[in-house]
């Protein structure tokens, strides 16, 4: 038997047994928990036990994940689709000899580092100022990894900002960008384009329609732009100056571009200090995971949490509740991160995948959620493992009482999803009532909580900027692992190449200059509905 077939067997001989029945074992807690740095996870109201586990940690050596993780590391071209090394890690590198085709990509990283920070600086000391003056608005203009990372992390680090307001646009629906600039002065708004190719049509269009805001009231509107991207010859067709592009090399991927000139949005909004803290973080997360032992390292078990959860039990999807307001866009960063990464049916090698692909990532911060789909959660008819965060201390000193409420309600939660509620405790709250008989049993099978449902919680002191650097390093990570196992490469992303192609062909349809005959029949219904309203 293989490991696989080994874990399946496993879950199917152990999975009478309830979650709450594994506590009657002295330091389950303790046993299915780890720490690094100050950060907890807590994987003890899960299924997993001894045997599990360690069958688990098997699969992640059979599996290759140590010397692929130093591959990784080490600059070797893992990204095989694309002929790429995938070394998101050296942008948070303090320093170091990191090769790529002999050369060493530190310096370069280092020196991009120094120019953002010099060029963040000078855009919040007012020393580089718009035609109006000092900035006080700064538009990011990208999408995917241009625009989810550094939006996820103003946001997250809101108690850090003290910089100019900063603003992400990235749909190519019209009205983001209108509804954004509506209420900006574009002789102190800063622009920056952030697009790793420079050619992403979203992004594009909103540039063009920002430079056409800009230029309508500034007479130099390109002294106006910064850009973040691989591509200086477009940046330069542009009309942005090299002085203010910021570059990255193709061993960076979208969605793991946080880290360099990408968040360069969220430098000038926290500073280049509290940006440095980020990228530690992120560091140290880094080194947990390349030297801690698989069955203490916190990605490694963050992964085998999931494939156990996904590919093991069979629930598809995954549910992300961060208990912290600021991280309400982490659950739509993740979505890119994990499903980008890991949503893939073919193997490295071209073959059809053995498993399921990675899992469906959804969620919204709590308290929000468990007054919308929490039902569901609690009572539907299919399991949802649930990824709980939550800091141990809030922000607002003044406000301790909000953060205990907030604590207590994420706590509560994964104990109320693993121990539920029984029919005869839903017929004696009924009895207590004062129902009886036929009503009492009807009221009380709608109280009935199964229980039994799985989650797992990350805790930390406080969301300072180290702390997120760790926790989106460790989700970073905690795909690789998985990408690893299921034989998936984790860092292309052909599968958002069809609808690209399609939207290009259409918009001429769409336009009348097109006839679509080679449309399907829907399609062109849909368009002939939407010309012949849009024509009155
Ligand atoms: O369409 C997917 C994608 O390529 C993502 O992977 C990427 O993050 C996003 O588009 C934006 O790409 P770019 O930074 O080149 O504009």
């Amino acid at each position: 038997m293989d490991i696989w077939s080994d874990l399946k067997a496993h879950h199917a001989a152990k999975s009478g047994r309830s979650i709450l029945s594994l506590f009657e074992a002295p330091g389950r807690a303790e046993a299915f928990s780890r720490q690094s740095d100050g950060l907890l996870f807590d994987f003890s109201k899960t299924r997993i036990d001894e045997g599990a586990l360690s069958l688990l940690l098997e699969l992640a050596r059979v599996s290759g994940v140590e010397a692929r993780r130093e591959a990784m590391f080490t600059g070797d071209k893992i990204n095989e689709t694309e002929g790429r090394a995938v070394l998101h890690t050296a942008l948070r590198a303090p320093g170091g000899d990191v090769r790529v085709d002999g050369q060493n990509v530190i310096p370069g990283v280092l020196e991009t580092r120094t120019r953002m920070a010099q060029f963040a600086q000078a855009i919040r000391s007012g020393e580089i100022a718009g035609s109006g003056g000092r900035y006080t608005d700064v538009v990011n203009i990208g999408i995917g990894g241009s625009d989810l990372g550094p939006a996820m992390a103003t946001l997250a680090l809101a108690p850090y900002h003290d910089g100019p307001r900063l603003h992400y646009v990235s749909n190519v629906d019209g009205a983001h960008i209108n509804d954004t600039l509506q209420g900006l002065d574009p002789k102190t708004t800063l622009v920056i384009v952030a697009s790793k190719t420079f050619t992403t049509i979203e992004t594009m269009t909103n540039a063009e329609t920002a430079r056409a805001w800009m230029a309508a009231e500034v007479a130099n509107p390109a002294s106006h732009f910064a850009a973040l991207s691989s591509a200086t010859d477009k940046t330069a067709a542009f009309g942005i100056d090299p002085s203010r592009v910021f570059g990255f090399e193709d061993w960076v991927g979208g969605r793991y571009s946080l880290w360099g000139p990408i968040g360069l949005g969220l430098m000038i909004a926290v500073g280049p200090e509290n940006f440095a803290e980020f990228l530690s973080g992120g560091h140290a997360m880094d080194t947990h995971f390349r030297e801690a032992d698989l069955a203490d390292n916190l990605p490694v078990l963050l992964a085998l949490v999931g494939i156990w959860h996904n590919q093991v039990e069979g629930h598809a999807t995954r549910a992300v509740l961060p208990y912290d307001q600021r991280l309400s866009r982490l659950p739509a960063y993740l979505q890119q991160l994990e499903m980008e990464s890991n949503g893939k049916r073919v193997a490295m090698d071209g073959s059809d995948l053995a498993t399921d692909s990675g899992p469906i990532v959804w969620g919204e911060p709590g308290t929000n959620g468990q007054h919308a789909f929490y039902q569901l959660i609690h009572q539907g008819t299919r399991v949802v493992p649930c990824e709980f965060l939550v800091a141990a201390e809030g922000h607002e000193p003044g406000l301790a009482h909000h953060h205990r409420l907030l604590l207590a309600n994420c706590l509560a939660q994964s104990e109320a999803l693993m121990r539920g509620r029984s029919l005869e405790e839903a017929r004696a709250i009924m009895a207590a009532k004062g129902l009886d008989g036929a009503e009492l049993d009807r009221q009380a099978r709608h109280r009935v909580f199964p229980g039994n449902r799985p989650s797992t919680t990350l805790m930390y002191r406080k969301l300072t900027p180290f702390v997120l650097g760790q926790v989106i390093a460790l989700y970073e990570h905690r795909v690789f692992v998985e990408g690893v196992i299921l034989g998936i490469n984790s860092f292309d992303q052909w599968g958002v190449e069809l609808g690209k192609e399609l939207a290009k062909a259409l918009e001429p349809v769409l336009s009348g200059d097109a006839d679509g005959a080679d449309k399907d029949g829907s399609t062109r219904a849909l368009v002939a509905f939407a010309q012949s309203v849009r024509n009155g």
